[in-house]
């Protein structure tokens, strides 16, 4: 295709804003997709994306369009994905198209994460074409919300187009203004081939799918490609468009956005924002964005049966397939067993994991309170990178660095306060503020990442009525005064408590973890010490008293089946015992430890 009849765009909207809807009823206008073989939200593959109305996999689709001057474009729409944890993701669907639809919801207004992903696109120097949709709903407040995406990306309120993708209203106007806003690609059609991987996906039948956009030369069947950032090749066994489905073609030229499969059956062997060149021919200058996709969030996970232990590896074998930001490896605990430690991009991530890995491969699992990677120097000057807050050093430690986020917060005006003492009470500093219209603030925090991986959004959505809207990025790292807290068991460290907090909040954690402990360990047959401990000073103490308790005594004689059902429980109990030094401790009280609430 000339690049000159090609436009590549991606639509960045806020989840529910209807994105899905919206590129559902673009396939269907320009007839890629019958309306009555329309699978509602064709983009969304995974049925976990479809159940919890997120994107996380970016894919790509050929739309052929006939503008009112009579002629037919390629309009190559990418997906982005669409939360926090995606954030490099998102750039690369960024870093692949010329312009981005900003779809914002008429009756909510934009959210701190449309916002950041649109500063991104601005960033990416994209053509921004403003939409409200949903103005068939009644709620719809179109003038007011233009005046507000007109006042952020400085336009007039008149230039904000007005669609309903659920009725169709509109979006055949959005389509030819796509053509007319958004440029054609431009790149070196006579230069070595240098196309950016903007996503990888691993399908069972045909390995990994590897979706690139073109920038300089051309890529064709029958060749050797080669992954610029490792040097590794591969034989090109397919290349094809997806117009919804997968379509062989011969080549793909400058601009044009397609797949590549190659026999490749692990994704991070070819990785989001890698260049793809061709081995005969390379080009010699990697693709600038590049980065290696880095865990920032650990948690163990452990399987409760502990049978399911090679399940659970399998599983995550399997998971890795299609996730280069997913790493683990194998951990015991002395509480929980055989496990592993995993790392994730963020919180959002680790759920959607774990979610998967209950769902798709029936395991039940337990995870330890996720934690962030920490630099510990030592006054000899050795440096650790902890990622399990059990293996913190011992001995002279001469400074402890912590990763650091910068946060967008965008709230209804009321809510300022609140949200303050929150990012205060979270060591956030606060970097700036703005009024994006009368009634909405945008404010910046940097914050550190360990404030942020626990509990946070959850408080700010109680403190704000649900209002305020979140979205944050890796910002270096800081020092900080961090030390770490275990809890001993009869003077046994419970390796699956210890944590690292903030020297200012070491008491508290100390003094809730052993209460909560109190309350979920059985008496034993002997006093059991619960003690919180930096270092060798304790710093919280809790008792279980000794007892032996006679379960049946309870009983008053009579109901014999009541009796034998005790003593049943008691064996089922029994049997999830785990021991700590001498104290039998019920594997539920671990997991109920643990678990936030
Ligand atoms: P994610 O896939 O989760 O990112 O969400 P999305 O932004 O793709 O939103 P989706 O298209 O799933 O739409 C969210 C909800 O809004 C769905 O219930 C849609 O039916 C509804 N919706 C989308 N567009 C419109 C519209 O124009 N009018 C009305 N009334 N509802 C709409």
């Amino acid at each position: 295709t000339d690049p000159a009849l090609i436009r590549n765009f991606c639509i960045i909207a806020h989840i529910d804003h209807g994105k899905s809807t919206l590129a559902d009823r673009m396939l269907q206008l320009t007839g890629v997709v019958e309306a009555r073989q329309m699978r509602a939200q064709y983009l969304d593959r995974m049925d976990i994306e479809r159940e919890r109305g997120i994107t996380i996999k970016s894919q790509a689709v050929r739309l052929p369009f006939t503008a009112t001057d009579d002629v037919s474009y390629v309009l190559n729409l990418i997906d982005t994905p669409g939360h926090v944890d995606f954030s490099y993701e998102v750039s690369r669907s960024l870093a692949a198209c010329e312009g981005a639809i900003l779809l914002v919801d008429a009756a909510q207004g934009i959210e701190a994460q449309t916002l950041a992903n649109l500063y991104m696109a601005l960033e990416n120097d994209l053509a921004i074409i403003p939409v409200l949709n949903k103005i068939d709903l009644p709620a719809a407040q179109p003038e007011k919300y233009a005046a507000e995406l007109a006042n952020i990306i400085g336009c007039e309120p008149s230039d904000v187009l007005k669609v309903s993708a659920k009725t169709g209203v509109g979006v055949d106007e959005l389509l030819n203004e796509i053509v007319a806003k958004i440029p054609p690609p431009v790149g070196d059609a006579d230069a070595p081939a240098r196309a950016m991987i903007f996503d990888s996906v691993y399908d069972t039948y045909r390995g990994v799918v590897t979706y690139v956009r073109v920038i300089d030369g051309q890529l064709g069947t029958r060749e050797r490609i080669q992954m610029m950032s490792t040097r590794a090749t591969h034989e090109m066994l397919e290349i094809g468009v997806s117009s919804p489905e997968p379509t062989k073609v011969a080549s793909l030229g400058v601009g044009e956005v397609g797949y590549l499969i190659t026999g490749v059956k692990d994704v991070r062997q070819s990785k989001v924002g890698d260049t793809v060149t061709s081995a005969t021919k390379p080009a010699t200058e990697i693709l600038s964005g590049y980065r290696e996709p880095k865990p920032m969030v650990f948690s163990g996970l452990y399987p409760i049966d502990g049978t399911d232990y090679p399940v659970l590896r399998d599983a995550l074998e399997k998971l890795q397939l299609n996730d280069a930001a997913l790493v683990f490896e194998p951990e015991t605990s002395a509480a929980l067993g055989f496990g592993f430690r995993c790392g994730f991009l963020g919180l959002l991530h680790l759920e959607i994991t774990r979610d998967r890995l209950e769902r798709e491969f029936n395991l039940d699992l337990i995870s330890t309170a996720p934690n962030v990677v920490y630099q510990v120097r030592m006054e000899d000057a050795v440096e650790h990178t902890v990622t399990n807050p059990s293996e913190f050093p011992e001995g002279k430690i001469a400074e402890v660095r912590e990763p650091m986020v910068r946060a967008t917060l965008l709230s209804p005006s009321d809510f300022v306060g609140p949200i303050m003492e929150l990012c205060q009470s979270r060591r956030g500093n606060l970097q700036g503020m703005d009024y994006l219209s009368e009634d909405r603030v945008e404010m910046r925090y940097t914050l550190p990442l360990a404030e942020i991986v626990f509990d946070f959004f959850d408080q700010l959505k109680s403190r704000t009525k649900g209002y305020a809207s979140l979205d944050y990025e890796p910002s270096g790292e800081q020092i900080a005064d961090l030390v770490k807290v275990d809890i001993l068991l009869q003077g046994e460290t419970v390796d699956a408590f210890s944590a690292i907090v903030h020297k200012e909040n070491a008491y508290s954690y100390g003094l809730a973890m052993t209460k909560k402990l109190r309350e979920l360990i059985p008496r034993q047959q002997f006093e059991v010490p619960i003690q919180a401990a930096v270092g060798a000073r304790v710093i919280a103490r809790e008792n279980i008293r000794a007892i032996r308790k006679d379960v049946l005594s309870k009983c008053y004689g009579g109901d014999i089946s009541r009796k034998r059902k005790l003593l049943e429980k008691q064996k089922e109990g029994k049997k999830r015992m785990k021991m700590v030094g001498r104290v039998e401790v019920p594997q539920e009280a671990f997991i109920s430890a643990l678990s936030t609430d």
